[in-house]
C-alpha cells in the first residue's frame, strides 16, 4: 500500500532497551544482595541461599534473553510506550517507472508499454502507454531483445541505432520481471542508457593518439631516412653528412617541441578545476614574450609594438602558463604574418559596470594573409592547422591554441578570434583583474 504522505521511519536504538535490561539485573543484584544478607545474619541457611539466588539468576536470565527476542520480533511493548514501526512503502509499478533517471518504459506480456517516464517521452514521443513497442520504435534488435527476453525470462541488452539529427548511442538493457530465469514472463522494464557522451571521449582519445603517434611518426621517419643515408651511400660524403646532420637536428627540435606541448596541455588539463593563486603583472609578461620574440620577428622584418605601459595591470593567474597563451598568440602573428608586415599588442581595462568585476582585455593584431572564416571555430582544437605543411615547416605542432583555450578556461578568461582574409587576424583574450 502507498502512504505517500507517511514517509518510513529510520530505525534510531531506543536508550529505553538499555534501561529495561538494566532493571532485570538491578532487580537481580538487589535480591542476592538480600537472599546473602539474610543467610549471614542467620534467618536463613546458607545452603538455601545458594539455591534461591541460583535460581533468581537464572530466572532473570530467561527473562532478560526473553525480553530482548520479542523486542527485536515486535515493536510495541506492554510497559513502556509503543516504539513506532518502520513502515515500507511499495510503490506502484508506474511510480518506479517515473522515478528513473534514464528513459524506462514497462510492457506487458502482449508488448505493450503500461508505464513509461517522461526521459523515455524526449526518446520516443507524449501517449506512450498502451501502444506496442513496434509503433513506438522499429529498432529490430530492441523488439527481438523483448521479445527474447519475455520468453525466457532472461535479462537482454540491445544497441539502438539511432536515426535523427544527431548522432546518438544508445544502449537498451531489458529485464524480464515475474519470471524465473527459463519461463515466460509477464512484464519486462526496459532501460536506456545514452552512451553518446562515452562514446564521444573515447573518439576524441582515440583521434589524440593517432594525431600524436602521426606528428611524431613523420620526423622519426625522416631521421631514421638519413641515418640509413649516411650508413650507406653518403658514408663519406662530407658535405652531405653536414647538410644531413643538420636537417636530423631539426627534426629532432621538433620532437621535443611536440612532446613538450603535449605535456605542458596534460598539464593544464589536470589543473582544469584548481584555481590559480598568484598575481601576474601582465606588462611584465608581454614585455618578457616581445622580447624573446624579437629574434624571430627581425628575420622577416616584422614590427612588433607592445602596450604603452602607463600603470600595471594585475591579474589573478600563473606566470609561467600566461607566457605561453600570449607567447603563442603573438608568435602566431608573427609567424603566419606578411613579411615586412607588423603586430600590435593593445590592453585596455574598460570601467566594469556597477557590482561587477573589473575585466583587462589584450589585443594582438597582425596584418597578415587572415584565416578564412570556415577554420576560426576550429582552431583551438588540438592538431588544428589551416595549412598542415606551412605550420609544420615553419615548427608548428597545432597544439598552441589548445594549449591557450585551457589556460584561459582555467584563468576564467575568454579567447575571441576575429579575420579577415587579406586583411588580417585580431586575437582578444580577456582576463579578471585584480585592480
Ligand atoms: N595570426 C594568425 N594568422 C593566420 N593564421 C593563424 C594565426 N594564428 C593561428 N593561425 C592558424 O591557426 C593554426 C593553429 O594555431 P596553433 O597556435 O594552435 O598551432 P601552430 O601555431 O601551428 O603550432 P604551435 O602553436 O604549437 O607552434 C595555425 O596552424 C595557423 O594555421
Ligand atoms: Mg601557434
Amino acid at each position: 500500500m502507498m502512504a505517500p504522505d507517511d514517509p518510513p521511519e529510520p530505525f534510531i536504538p531506543d536508550i529505553r532497551d538499555f534501561y529495561r535490561r538494566q532493571s532485570v539485573l538491578v532487580l537481580l543484584t538487589l535480591f542476592l544482595a538480600s537472599t546473602l544478607g539474610l543467610s549471614f545474619f542467620g534467618y536463613i541457611d546458607p545452603l538455601t541461599s545458594l539455591f534461591v539466588a541460583t535460581v533468581a539468576s537464572l530466572i532473570a536470565l530467561m527473562l532478560a534473553s526473553l525480553r530482548s527476542t520479542q523486542e527485536s520480533e515486535t515493536s510495541t511493548d506492554l510497559s513502556f510506550p509503543a516504539r513506532k514501526t518502520v513502515r515500507v512503502n511499495i510503490m506502484s509499478s508506474a511510480q518506479l517507472v517515473a522515478a528513473m533517471p534514464d528513459p524506462a518504459l514497462l510492457l506487458d506480456s502482449s508488448v505493450t508499454i503500461q508505464h513509461h517516464n517522461t526521459a523515455a517521452e524526449s526518446l520516443f514521443g507524449k501517449s506512450l502507454d498502451g501502444r506496442a513497442l513496434e509503433h513506438v520504435s522499429r529498432d529490430p534488435e530492441l523488439i527481438t531483445a523483448v521479445e527474447d527476453a519475455l520468453t525466457h525470462g532472461e535479462r537482454r541488452i540491445a544497441r539502438i541505432a539511432w536515426r535523427g539529427d544527431v548522432e546518438r548511442h544508445l544502449m537498451a538493457t531489458i529485464a524480464p520481471l515475474g519470471a524465473k530465469s527459463g519461463r515466460a514472463a509477464d512484464q519486462v522494464l526496459i532501460t536506456i542508457r545514452d552512451l553518446s557522451e562515452q562514446h564521444r571521449v573515447l573518439e576524441m582519445r582515440s583521434d589524440f593518439i593517432a594525431n600524436a603517434s602521426h606528428e611524431l611518426r613523420t620526423p622519426l621517419a625522416s631521421v631514421r631516412g638519413f641515418i640509413e643515408t649516411l650508413q650507406g651511400p653518403a658514408r663519406y660524403d662530407e658535405t652531405a653528412r653536414e647538410r644531413f646532420l643538420g636537417i636530423m637536428a631539426a627534426q629532432a627540435e621538433r620532437m621535443t617541441r611536440l612532446i613538450d606541448d603535449l605535456l605542458l596541455l596534460s598539464r593544464v588539463e589536470e589543473k582544469a578545476y584548481l584555481a590559480p593563486t598568484g598575481k601576474v603583472d601582465l606588462d611584465d609578461v608581454l614585455a618578457d614574450v616581445v622580447r624573446t620574440l624579437l629574434p624571430i620577428a627581425d628575420e622577416r622584418k616584422i614590427s612588433i609594438t607592445p602596450p604603452r605601459a602607463n600603470r600595471s595591470t594585475l591579474v589573478v593567474g600563473e606566470r609561467d602558463e600566461l607566457f605561453q597563451v600570449f607567447q603563442n598568440l603573438i608568435e602566431n602573428a608573427v609567424k603566419y604574418g606578411r613579411d615586412g608586415g607588423s603586430v600590435t599588442v593593445t590592453r585596455t581595462q574598460p570601467a566594469p559596470p556597477p557590482g561587477q568585476p573589473s575585466r583587462v582585455t589584450i589585443t594582438i593584431t597582425d596584418d597578415g594573409p587572415g584565416i578564412a572564416p570556415e577554420h576560426l571555430p576550429r582552431l583551438t582544437e588540438r592538431f588544428y592547422r589551416v595549412n598542415a605543411d606551412q605550420s609544420r615547416k615553419i615548427g608548428g605542432t597545432g597544439l598552441g591554441l589548445a594549449i591557450v583555450k585551457h589556460v584561459l578556461n582555467r584563468h576564467k578568461g575568454e579567447l575571441q578570434i576575429e579575420s579577415q582574409v587579406g586583411f588580417g587576424t585580431t586575437v582578444r583574450v580577456t582576463l579578471p583583474a585584480t585592480i
